[in-house]
């Protein structure tokens, strides 16, 4: 069978904005979903993953949707993007998908896009092979939010579709999502020359988008744009803020419009060739303000970017959803940051992280 691969993503800076059709800046991670696929013509899906051995699904395509609640969650994920491209139109005969995954699961790197990715990409050379871009990252997000159920917004996809090596991407949701093309631009993000290096730190303390405190912050978001008679949270500004009257929704769009601010100033400084060191109190800002204003950090994760910040990192902040999950940190030294993430953990008694350097890899591709 021939295979493709899907790579998870850091979000460098933005976070909670792409559902505030606002700004984003991932890169793709080194690490990824493989995808071995091959056409069947007797309208089956027969899978299989490496992480469930011996568990085989198969399902006739014709009856995805009604046998939908009773497959095992993580089958939703590859099985609703089958179900994506029936719905499209696209004709599929059948078709045998491995899976075998190195995205931590439940680590805030986006396990489950890099999962829906490689299939979708998988299924676009196999059965439609003229799917844009842009239309593979909606088929991913259509799976994920329908039939796994997941209210992701746009951010996990587009990084894993549509990243490149060497290069975080710069995307301006609100463009993306008025016109056909895919608004984005590739910033080029070369931190060795620099002598830096980006660290991610997987706290183990799992996060689970499913819970209710993403949809929550997404309403409230929401609930902030309508009391502001704004379409989005995108077109607010500092101005508008003492306008809301309720103060948690004041302090939640107070992160989308300062976060927004970042994630254009990081951008600012990456084009300008500024020394990337200068983004570094820019990070450590966004972290502070997804724990104060939008209240989606927790203890491991405060506790590793206190950790980080005090070996010497320039900034560090918590990536993804929130409420667990992984950490970044821009460093010079490797080793004394890890160690002193480990060694705080081990003192507070939370089981040991995860910590690994991460270089801006390459999206979702076929692998030769
Ligand atoms: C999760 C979602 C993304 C995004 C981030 C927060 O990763 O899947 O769409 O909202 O949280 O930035």
């Amino acid at each position: 069978m021939e295979k493709w691969i899907a790579p998870g993503r850091v979000n460098i800076i933005g976070e909670h904005t792409d559902y505030n059709d606002g700004f984003v800046l991932p890169i793709a991670l080194p690490l990824g979903v493989v995808c071995a696929a091959g056409p069947r013509g007797d309208g089956l899906v027969r899978l299989t993953s490496a992480q469930r051995p011996g568990e085989v699904v198969e399902v006739g395509i014709d009856t995805l949707a009604a046998q939908r609640d009773r497959l095992p969650g993580w089958a939703r994920y590859p099985l609703g993007v089958v179900d994506e491209f029936v719905r499209g139109g696209h004709r599929v005969t059948g078709v045998d998908l491995e899976l075998d995954g190195t995205v931590p699961i439940g680590a805030g790197l986006s396990s489950s896009a890099a999962l829906c990715c490689a299939v979708t990409i998988a299924l676009r050379d196999l059965f439609a092979p003229a799917l844009t871009d842009r239309r593979m990252i909606e088929i991913a997000r259509s799976a994920e939010n329908g039939f796994a159920g997941v209210p992701t917004g746009l951010l996990d996809q587009s990084a894993s579709i549509l990243c490149t090596e060497g290069h975080a991407l710069f995307l301006d949701i609100r463009a993306f999502a008025d016109t056909e093309s895919v608004a984005a631009e590739q910033i080029p993000f070369d931190l060795a020359t620099a002598g830096l290096a980006l660290i991610v730190a997987d706290t183990g303390h799992p996060h689970d988008l499913a819970d209710g405190g993403y949809a929550e912050r997404r309403a409230q978001c929401e609930a902030a744009a309508a009391a502001l008679n704004l379409s989005a949270l995108r077109d607010a500004t500092s101005e508008d803020l003492p306008r809301l009257r309720d103060r948690v929704l004041r302090r939640r769009a107070r992160h989308v419009v300062t976060e927004n601010a970042r994630v254009l100033a990081v951008v600012d400084r990456l084009r300008a060739g500024a020394d990337p060191r200068a983004i570094g109190e820019l990070l450590t800002a966004s972290h502070d303000s997804l724990r104060e204003d939008f209240e989606v950090s927790a203890p491991a994760l405060d506790l590793a970017v206190d950790a980080a910040l005090d070996a010497g990192a320039h900034g560090a902040r918590m990536v993804g959803g929130g409420f667990g999950g992984s950490i970044i940190a821009l460093v010079e030294h490797v080793d004394r940051v890890a160690e002193n993430i480990m060694h705080r953990f081990a003192t507070t008694g939370f089981a040991p992280p995860r910590v690994f350097a991460v270089e801006p890899a390459a999206g979702a591709r076929k692998l030769e």
